[in-house]
C-alpha cells in the first residue's frame, strides 16, 4: 500500500520542453531502508529527488512521500524529509553554526532546541573547531558534512541525499559514508542518488538502476553483478602477441566468454582468490609470461554496458560484436 511506505512514486514523468527527465519512473522505499538510486549523468535522478521533495511538479504520474501526496500536500512532506544535493545549499558567508541557525529558522524551531541540536551536529560531523569560520573558508568535504548537518536539523525521518560525495577525495568520501551509515542505524530512511557502484553497494539494500528517466533493473549489488557476470579476471601479458594463446590456456577458466582488449585479455570468474591461482598456473604450463593480473568487481560502467549495449558515460550504442556483453548468461 502506497501510504505504508516511506516513498512510493509511480509512473513519474516529467518533461522540460523536449526533453523527457523522467519517462514513467516507478520507485519504492520502505521505511527504515536505504534504497540507492543509481544512474549516469542527465538519467533523471535530481529531478526524482526534486519531486520527490516538492520542489517540482511531476507532469504525470503521482508520488508519496510518508504517506503525503507530494502534488496535494506539499507542507506535511517538507516537513517529513531532509534534503542534501550535489550542490550545496550552505550559505558562503554565513559560519557553520549561523548556517545550522538559518535552516532552524527555516523550520521554525526554537532557539533553545536549535542551540543544542546544533552543538550536537557540529560535533557529530566534526565541525566543532570550524563552527565559527565562513564556510566559504571550508574544503569540499567540510561543505558536504555542513550541508548534510543542515537537513538534520529537524531529525527528518527520511533523507534525500543527492549525490552527496560525488567531487569529494577518497578520505572525505568514506567519513560521508560513516555519517551516512550512522543515520541508517539511527533508523533513517534514505533515498540515494549516486554515479557509483561501489557507493550504493556500500550504503544500500536495494539498488534501482536508471537510465533516460526510466528504471531498467532492479536488485541487491550482488543480483546486479551476477546479472552481468560477477567478478572479472584481467590478465596482462608480457608479449601481446601471446593473446588468443593465453585466451586457449585460459578457456577451461573463462568458457568462451573471455574478450580481448586493447592490452589485456579478461572475463567473468567465479570462486574469488582462487582463480588468480589456476590462471597461473595455466599460463605458466603454456610458457605464457603475465605482466599483471588482477580481479576486478564490476563497476556502473559494466553494468550499463551489460544491460543497455552502451557505457554510462557514451551515449551512443557500443559495437555488439566487441564490446556488448548483453544476453550472455
Ligand atoms: N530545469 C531543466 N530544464 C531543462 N532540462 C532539464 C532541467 N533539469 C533537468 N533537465 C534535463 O533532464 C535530464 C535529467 O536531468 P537530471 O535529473 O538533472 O539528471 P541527473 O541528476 O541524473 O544527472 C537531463 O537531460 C537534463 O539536461
Ligand atoms: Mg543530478
Amino acid at each position: 500500500m502506497a501510504q505504508d511506505d516511506a516513498v512510493h512514486a509511480e509512473g513519474l514523468v516529467k518533461t522540460f520542453g523536449d526533453v523527457k527527465a523522467l519517462d514513467g519512473l516507478d520507485l519504492v522505499v520502505p521505511r527504515g531502508q536505504v534504497v540507492g538510486l543509481l544512474g549516469p549523468n542527465g538519467s533523471g535522478k535530481t529531478t526524482t529527488v526534486r519531486i520527490l521533495a516538492t520542489l517540482l511538479k511531476p507532469t504525470a504520474g503521482q508520488a508519496f512521500v510518508n504517506g503525503y501526496d507530494v502534488t496535494k500536500q506539499s507542507d506535511e512532506v517538507r516537513h517529513s524529509i531532509g534534503l542534501t544535493g550535489q550542490y550545496a545549499a550552505v550559505d558562503e558567508f554565513l559560519t557553520g553554526r549561523e548556517n545550522l541557525k538559518m535552516f532552524g529558522d527555516l523550520y521554525h524551531l526554537t532557539p533553545k532546541y536549535v542551540k543544542e541540536r546544533s552543538e550536537e551536529l557540529l560535533s557529530w560531523f566534526d565541525l566543532v573547531d570550524a563552527a565559527d569560520r565562513p564556510a566559504k573558508t571550508y574544503s569540499g568535504g567540510m561543505r558536504r558534512r555542513l550541508d548534510l548537518a543542515s537537513s538534520l536539523i529537524a531529525k527528518p525521518s527520511i533523507l534525500f541525499l543527492d549525490e552527496p560525495t560525488t567531487g569529494l577525495d577518497p578520505r572525505s568520501r568514506l567519513g560521508l559514508w560513516g555519517v551516512i551509515e550512522s543515520l541508517v542505524a539511527e533508523g533513517t530512511t534514505v533515498l540515494l542518488t549516486t554515479q557509483y557502484l561501489e557507493e550504493a553497494d556500500k550504503l544500500a539494500n536495494d539498488i534501482v538502476v536508471i537510465d533516460h528517466g526510466k528504471v531498467i533493473a532492479h536488485g541487491t549489488a550482488e543480483n546486479l553483478k551476477d546479472q552481468i557476470g560477477g567478478d572479472r579476471l584481467e590478465v596482462t601479458l608480457v608479449d601481446p602477441h601471446k593473446m588468443s594463446d593465453a585466451q586457449a590456456a585460459l578457456a577451461p577458466i573463462f568458457g568462451s566468454d573471455s574478450l580481448i582488449n586493447e592490452s589485456n585479455l579478461s572475463g567473468p570468474v567465479s570462486g574469488g582468490s582462487k582463480v588468480l591461482v589456476e590462471a597461473v598456473r595455466a599460463l605458466d604450463f603454456a610458457g605464457i609470461e603475465i605482466a599483471d593480473l588482477a580481479l576486478r568487481r564490476p563497476t556502473l560502467d559494466d553494468v550499463f554496458l551489460s544491460l543497455t549495449g552502451h557505457g554510462a558515460e557514451d551515449e551512443t550504442p557500443a559495437p555488439t560484436s566487441s564490446r556488448s556483453r548483453r544476453g550472455r548468461r
